[in-house]
């Protein structure tokens, strides 16, 4: 047997190309498969730089911290620019395999559950599904603290009041929009001279966010166009459902002190 060249050996590319199985003859569908990989390695690689910056802040480090926001950012551009490739696929394109899924649906995903982990979202009902029969990715996350209750450390580290539970709350803990942290943000915006490292780290967050944002919102378009008013397959009822999902934001604070600037 002749040995694979090292391009294909190192990375596995024979094993990758194994991964997509259309179960239709339908046109889209191999397209439709390989985006959905596309767009779960991507989620990967964003909740890599967003724990190498969780890692930096624990040791002050802000720098190495905005560098790895900055990484993050850019993959996260990329997962936008993809709703391009699969908005090529017609509505009835879509229609003529979308039975072959069955249930499947990208609410599913652990490594998208994950990513909003590590943002800071955790709702109770999310964070007992993944204690029940979460992947080891997930139950691994819910045992760290989210990105941002690392960045209320830091800030409460720089003198700042923050409330006790984003200070040293159990990690499973839903992050509540509190005053103290908008009160924190208004200040460092109001002063960037004084404050220019968590100034610097605000607006780093804020684009992770934005392009998060961006992402849910060019989703529930794709999915307006794919399938109108019709329900998703994994049980919601479809546009409507990721139209509420759509409102909200992370690192709330962040967003909310703007209008007291
Ligand atoms: C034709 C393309 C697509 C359609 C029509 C579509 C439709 C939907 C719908 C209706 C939902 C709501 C849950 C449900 O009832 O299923 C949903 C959720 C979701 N979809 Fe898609 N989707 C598409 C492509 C993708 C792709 C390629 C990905 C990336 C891998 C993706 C990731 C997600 C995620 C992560 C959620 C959960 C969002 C949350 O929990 O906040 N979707 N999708």
């Amino acid at each position: 047997m002749t040995q694979a060249p090292e391009y294909v050996a190192y990375a596995r590319m024979d094993e990758l190309h194994q991964l997509q199985h259309p179960r239709s003859e339908a046109r889209g569908e191999l397209n439709f498969i390989l985006l959905s990989h596309v767009k779960e390695l991507l989620f990967r690689a964003v909740i890599d730089d967003l724990d190498c910056a969780r890692h930096a802040l624990r040791h002050d480090d802000v720098p190495r911290a905005c560098l790895a926001l900055s990484r993050a950012t850019r993959t996260q551009r990329v997962l936008v620019s993809c709703w391009e490739s699969l908005n090529g696929m017609s509505a009835d394109e879509f229609v003529a395999f979308r039975h072959v899924l069955n249930d499947a649906s990208g609410v599913q995903s652990f490594a998208y559950r994950t990513l909003e982990f590590v943002m800071g979202n955790r709702p109770r009902r999310q964070v007992e599904a993944a204690h029940q029969d979460g992947h080891t990715l997930l139950r691994a996350e819910l045992a760290k603290p989210s990105l941002y209750d690392v960045v209320l450390q830091y800030l409460a580290r720089q003198g700042f009041s923050m409330p006790a539970d984003c200070v040293d709350g159990p990690t499973t803990r839903q992050h509540e929009p509190s005053s103290l942290v908008e009160d924190a943000w208004l200040e460092i915006y109001r002063h960037p001279d004084r404050h220019p490292g968590a100034h610097r780290l605000a607006e780093a967050l804020l684009e992770v966010a934005y392009q998060f944002s961006c992402w849910r919102a060019t989703h529930l378009l794709v999915v307006e166009r794919m399938l109108g008013g019709k329900g998703g397959t994994g049980g919601s009822d479809g546009a409507a459902w990721l139209r509420t999902i759509n409102e909200h934001r992370f690192f709330p604070e962040l967003w909310t002190f703007r209008t007291r600037l």
